[in-house]
């Protein structure tokens, strides 16, 4: 068995910048509720036209290749989280593979929303611990403007979520005791309509039903329909309350399942690195656990929730920020939509 460890980290956000304020000019909503309820400040969108949730994990994916000392050439297999791809289908990971010049490798897209970059991680783990793959680009990125609702009726979600890329290269290590010690995932489905994007998807026929304008055809037709898009249900849905209650409990209880299970303490903890999911919940997590401020690491004041890239953008801005040193223990987590929920522990 080998050991894995992160040989590389890389981040981009956009340049267009979006403060609170700048949001009042499309709904009804301030700066100081924002503040209160998030701890966000202001958040980044991608150029609507000339950038995708794959051009910015290419940018960031370049700079973590470089910094892991390998090259495009060499990566041997990408795994590509994210709940904005480019397309319905096929996913984002060959659209990578393609702009990078990348060899025929495999390429897996998931879709585990915030918990998405760590999921992948646990997955990148496991094939460098099997030996099969030895050099793994982990992306996480999104680009989640194009299909929020920046109307008043949106306003609970869209001034919460941003764009971004995170990306990570996962090598073996023959450093003994360093890098992933383990991860952890769960999921519960009970609760997965709490925060979802109903449609398009193939249960639209269901919600249709009843609508005066059912297209009444044997086959086809109702993957999207104009009632769709004018009702809001092409946009997040999300029951705060729902997802704020469950995050507080899982957070805590993964860190302390991958705690245990390599008999540490929360003490021993040097970095907590939670999904930027709301500061109100890391804050909340950081009490429970009994962490100090400097043992958790939070950028969401000025990125927004961005997803599937928030916990490698928050990972790579502590470690170039010095935050993050040799030896130190690093504890990634992450909750999100699903639900899902998942840890890592690493030890730098
Ligand atoms: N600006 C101003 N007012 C807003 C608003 C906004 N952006 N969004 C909602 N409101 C209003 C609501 O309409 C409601 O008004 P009413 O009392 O007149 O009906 C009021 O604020 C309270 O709304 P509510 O949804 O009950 O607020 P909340 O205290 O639950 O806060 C969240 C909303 C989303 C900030 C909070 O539930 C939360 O942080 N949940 C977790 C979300 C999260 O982390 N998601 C990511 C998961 S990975």
């Amino acid at each position: 068995m080998f050991q894995s460890k992160i040989a590389g980290m890389g981040y981009y956000v956009p340049k267009n910048v979006y403060t609170n304020n700048d949001l009042t000019r499309f709904m009804d909503t301030s700066d100081e509720w924002i503040q209160e309820r998030t701890g966000i400040k202001e958040r980044r969108y991608a150029d609507r036209l000339e950038e995708t949730t794959t051009t910015m994990a290419v940018e960031a994916a370049k700079i973590a290749i470089e910094r892991a000392k390998t090259t495009a050439q060499e990566i041997d297999f990408i795994i590509f989280a994210t709940l904005s791809p480019d397309y319905y289908f096929p996913g984002c990971g060959v659209l990578l593979q393609r702009e990078m010049g990348m060899k025929e490798i495999g390429a897996l897209d998931i879709r585990n929303q915030c918990s998405g970059f760590v999921y992948a991680l646990s997955i990148a783990d496991q094939f460098i611990k099997t030996g099969m793959y030895k050099n793994i680009l982990v992306v996480g990125s999104e680009k989640q403007s194009f299909a929020m609702d920046y109307s008043t009726r949106g306003r609970s979600v869209s001034v919460i979520f941003g764009d971004g890329a995170g990306a990570v290269v996962v090598q073996p290590t023959t450093e003994e005791g360093k890098g992933i010690l383990s991860t952890h995932l769960h999921a519960d489905g009970a609760d997965a309509e709490k925060l979802a994007l109903y449609y398009p998807g193939a249960s639209a026929g269901k919600w249709l039903e009843n609508k005066p304008n059912w297209p009444d055809k044997e086959l086809g037709d109702i993957f999207m329909t104009p009632e769709m898009l004018e009702d809001g249900s092409v946009t997040a849905h999300m029951d705060g309350q729902a997802v704020f209650k469950k995050a507080v409990v899982k957070f805590p209880e993964v860190i302390a399942e991958a705690l245990q299970k390599n008999n540490l303490q929360t003490g021993d903890i040097d970095m907590l690195i939670p999904h930027q999911a709301n500061l109100r919940i890391s804050q909340y997590v950081q009490k429970t656990l009994g962490l100090s401020d400097d043992q958790v690491f939070n950028n969401i004041q000025k990125y927004g929730n961005t997803t599937a890239a928030s916990v490698p953008i928050a990972l790579c801005e502590a470690w170039e920020q010095g935050k993050i040193k040799d030896g130190d223990l690093v504890c990634l987590a992450a909750f999100g939509a699903g639900f899902t929920w998942g840890s890592a522990l690493i030890r730098w």
